[in-house]
């Protein structure tokens, strides 16, 4: 799909979140992708099969990152035939090798819960298609995500690494303009902040003074 190769690029906005109906929602409306964890499946009360089997007939073919420990049950139980799905490997000195076997048979991977730029550069160097920077947790942790973000992308871009930077951990609205700023290649958010990303009061003003003048913009004034 052309639209798809065009989502590739630029600033593409995920949606985070295992619910089928607000993943649909947002599809339906450009969202470019969709990460869960183990944690927001549980809370949903839906299994990754189940979250897996929607992707593979709903045919929207753009990214899927779910837990690996997740998904391989699934590929001993039956065969998976989802293109786009990457599968999430927390990162650590114990997964790499993971992570690297997983390359080497052309399954592509998600490096998650990554808080620093060493974690990142170390998920880049056994080539993750994605680095999973956690916004919020960084913060919590006392870094500025911003700085994280921002030399990470840099140290990606001016090595020729293809890893890309999805931001999650997302709580509110600025969070996401920052974390394109920063440099994120995506963002990934839940799917109330999403809809918040369209609002501003001031809209809601304006467009409410529009549609009052459009009922005398309907009829004609006579002011020929
Ligand atoms: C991203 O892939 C994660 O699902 C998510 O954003 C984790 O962050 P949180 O648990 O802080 O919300």
């Amino acid at each position: 799909m052309a639209s798809d190769a065009a989502r590739d690029r630029g600033m593409r906005l995920f949606i985070d979140s295992a619910n089928l109906e607000e993943i649909d929602a947002a599809l339906k409306r450009g969202i470019a992708g969709v990460t869960t964890n183990s944690s927001i499946l549980a809370r949903e009360k839906i299994s990754a099969d189940r979250l897996l089997t929607y992707m593979e007939t709903a045919l929207y073919n753009v990214p899927l990152s779910i837990e690996y420990e997740l998904v391989k049950p699934l590929w001993k139980a039956r065969m998976v035939y989802y293109d786009a799905l990457y599968v999430k490997v927390p990162v650590g000195w114990d997964t790499l090798e993971l992570i690297r076997g997983l390359r080497g048979n052309d399954i592509k991977v998600n490096c998650t819960a990554i808080m620093s730029i060493n974690q990142a550069i170390m998920a880049a160097g056994v080539g993750a298609e994605y680095v999973s920077l956690f916004w919020n947790r960084i913060k919590d942790g006392g870094e500025d995500p911003l700085h994280v973000v921002r030399v990470t992308r840099n140290l990606l871009d001016e090595s020729g690494s293809k890893t890309q930077i999805i931001v999650g951990s997302i709580r509110q609205p600025t969070d996401v303009a920052e974390a394109f700023i920063a440099g994120a290649h995506a963002v990934t958010a839940p799917p109330a902040i999403l809809k918040q990303l369209c609002e501003h009061p001031k809209t809601d003003e304006v467009v409410a003074q529009f549609q009052a003048d459009a009922r005398g913009a309907l009829v004609d004034g006579h002011k020929h």
